[in-house]
């Protein structure tokens, strides 16, 4: 199996992302052949946003500016068997990053290529998010034609670190680093970590 990995996080393989979707991975090829092609969104220099100039859905995907390069994702895309997307919930969304991905392919709302390719959607997090973040990622990827056959979510325990100075403390400004211990959620999505 061809697999397709799309990953939306500036943290690339040591992040917490990363590190699941190497998990997943490991699982996925311990069954059988596998070949994977992975794009991290943030190595596309995709700059700011999508100049939302209109060129892709008017003109053809080829007028966009930045066509060069999207390319090499597109095709990762195109050749999986399944691709996998995969981003950190930022502010009960996706990462930028990854919305940047997506509306730099929004043409495929308008001209669906994936009619019928199965898709996998992960996100992690510190604790709430992931039904907002997932089922974004479920729409864009079922506005392109294909079928989301499987989400997951993974929620980093032991975040927010717990205060060690008084009740008055205002709260960190510093998010913390994840600690990679991972609960693995049922896909009852959203849920709040233990505390
Ligand atoms: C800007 C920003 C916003 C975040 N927003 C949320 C959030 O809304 N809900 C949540 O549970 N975690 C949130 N987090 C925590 C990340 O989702 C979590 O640490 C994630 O597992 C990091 O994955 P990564 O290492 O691949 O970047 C946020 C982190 C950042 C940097």
């Amino acid at each position: 199996m061809r697999l397709g990995i799309v990953m939306g996080t500036g943290h690339g393989a040591r992040g917490t992302t990363g590190q699941l979707v190497d998990q997943l991975v490991e699982r996925v090829a311990a069954t059988g052949d596998l070949t994977v092609d992975t794009v991290c969104t943030d190595d596309l220099d995709l700059g700011p946003s999508c100049p939302a100039c209109l060129s892709c859905m008017t003109a053809g995907e080829q007028a966009c500016p930045s066509y060069d390069r999207t390319a090499p994702a597109r095709r990762v895309m195109d050749e999986a068997d399944l691709v996998l997307f995969a981003t950190p919930v930022h502010s009960f969304h996706v990462s930028a990053t990854m919305k940047r991905f997506v509306d730099h392919f929004a043409y495929l709302i308008h001209r669906p290529a994936y009619v019928g390719k199965p898709a996998a959607l992960v996100s992690t997090a510190a604790g709430a998010g992931h039904d907002a973040a997932l089922g974004y990622l479920r729409t864009a990827v079922r506005a392109g034609g294909s079928t989301p056959s499987a989400s997951s979510a993974s929620t980093v325990r032991g975040w927010p670190r717990r205060r060690t100075g008084p009740r008055s403390t205002p709260p960190s400004t510093t998010w913390a680093r994840p600690s990679v211990a991972r609960r693995r959620t049922p896909p009852s999505l959203g849920q709040r970590p233990p505390t």
